[in-house]
């Protein structure tokens, strides 16, 4: 089964992770990164860089990895959905999981396929339990979670990274909704947006031209995080652009530009409950 455009963008990520990975002070180590990047996501990372991508990307991984050790160590969810899991490995490499905590992995059945190959059998940790579960996320998938053993009364910890910006506007506010809906009191989201300037910025033509050609196009950005959130059920508790504080890990080489600054092109990470 051949992994669509999209899914192949998945390996360009853990590429960059492999990359942070691998320096002396790396913000994170992610020592299956380089393996389920495999070549494909070595060539993506050569053909798709410049705009602070790799640096981006070593701050989202600090960021949400920190995010999640949070909402597991301070609010007990044992209970966590990577929605577009990608070639993401946190179940793997985290130490933060408790004893009996279930892992959901939603993405295309071709990605996941691809996913247990490139991992060759490595096991989660003892404790923890995977279920990868084949999905469209602009389509209808709640049966598809339900039926892997979810539980919609207890809380969850939701994890929305790179996909967003992938989706037109009504499927992100229809996930983010449906989201909402299977999310008791004390579930947490964490994700990552585009803002709207970044979908037509100059100076990532090159990047934007390349994602488009290979049938992966950026189609969906908010300048307004908080307000977009509220508007699918979400309270945001935390949003923040690359540079700031507690999202620099001595990565972004930009200065960081208020956010009533119109016209920049942003990336927004956030941390939201249920409103
Ligand atoms: C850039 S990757 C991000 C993966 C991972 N979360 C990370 O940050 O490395 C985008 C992911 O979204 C998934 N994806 C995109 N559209 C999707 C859809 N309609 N249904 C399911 N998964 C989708 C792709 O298969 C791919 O794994």
């Amino acid at each position: 089964m051949a992994m669509e455009a999209v899914s192949k963008t998945a390996q360009w990520t853990a590429a960059a992770r492999a990359l942070e990975s691998e320096r002396p002070d790396a913000v994170f180590v992610d020592p299956y990164a380089r393996t389920v990047a495999a070549d494909t996501g070595f060539t993506l990372l050569e053909r798709y860089a410049g705009a602070g991508t790799v640096e981006y990307l070593a701050i989202r991984t600090g960021y949400l990895d920190r995010a999640v050790a949070e909402a597991v160590a301070g609010q007990g969810i044992r209970q966590v959905v990577f929605v577009a899991t990608g070639m993401d490995t946190r179940p793997f490499r985290l130490d933060c999981w408790a004893e009996g905590t279930k892992v959901y992995e939603l993405d295309r059945p071709a990605l996941l396929l691809a996913k247990d190959e490139l991992l060759g059998g490595v096991e989660p940790p003892a404790g923890l339990t995977r279920h990868p579960v084949a999905v469209d996320l602009a389509g209808k998938w709640t049966e598809l979670l339900l039926l892997a053993g979810f539980r919609p009364n207890q809380p969850t910890l939701w994890v929305i990274e790179g996909l967003m910006f992938f989706l037109a506007e009504e499927d992100v506010r229809r996930l983010l909704g449906t989201v909402r809906k299977l999310s008791a009191d004390g579930s947490v989201l964490l994700g990552d947006f585009a803002s709207r300037v970044s979908l037509i910025n100059p100076m990532a033509r090159p990047f934007l031209s390349a994602l488009a050609e290979d049938g992966a196009p950026w189609r969906f950005g908010t300048d307004r995080p908080e307000e977009f959130l509220a508007e699918c059920g979400w309270q945001a508790r935390e949003v923040r652009q690359p540079g700031d504080e507690g999202a620099e890990f001595g990565r972004w080489p930009y200065p960081v530009v208020a956010r009533d600054v119109p016209g920049v092109p942003r990336s927004f990470l956030f941390t939201a409950d249920p409103a």
